[in-house]
């Protein structure tokens, strides 16, 4: 047959190589990076505390009373849902030097819940529980918003934690 590239299709085959291998090598180096973090670096949802059906939420204990109530001294529960486009409570109260758990789920789509002066960030899952817990040091506000894109309103869900000054 004739070969009319000769050495030159020879070229063309290892830069083809050169192309194909790192494009297995890539995926496959990273489906092991995935394995490795989740089932030996252990890594998975925000918490294992649980679900709730997404549309029962309202009705299930706790979260059909969100609110605040300390739970020891200088320490805090903060039961709270998320929802298009708002979280209840929005705005929460507490002394300085204070704890707070934050027991947080949605109703509906997937919110996020960011207080970056806590450094509190957390993916809020349909019906997932998501638990974590920051400390409130120095009074003042602490914006908290939402930071997975959830609608049209998504930039409006927002609220506050205010920590206020020990008496
Ligand atoms: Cu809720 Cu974005």
């Amino acid at each position: 047959m004739a070969e009319p590239g000769g050495r030159g299709s020879t070229t063309v085959y290892l830069y083809e190589l050169a192309w194909i291998l790192p494009s297995i090598a890539i995926p496959v180096g990273m489906l092991a990076a995935l394995a490795v973090t989740a089932f030996g670096a252990g890594i998975h949802l925000p918490s294992d505390d649980g679900r709730v059906p997404a549309a029962e939420v309202a009705q299930t204990p706790p979260f059909d009373a969100p609110g605040v109530k300390q739970t020891a001294p200088g320490r805090y529960e903060v039961v709270m849902t998320s929802q298009i486009w708002a979280f209840a409570p929005n705005e929460i109260r507490v002394p300085a030097g204070s704890t707070v758990t934050f027991v947080t789920t949605s109703k509906d789509v997937v919110h996020g819940l960011l207080i970056p002066r806590a450094h509190v960030n957390v993916m809020l899952l349909p019906g997932q529980i998501a638990r974590v817990t920051a400390r409130f040091e120095t009074p003042g506000e602490y914006p908290m918003f939402c930071h997975e894109y959830c609608g049209i309103a998504h930039h409006t869900m927002w609220g506050k934690v205010v920590v206020e000054p020990r008496s």
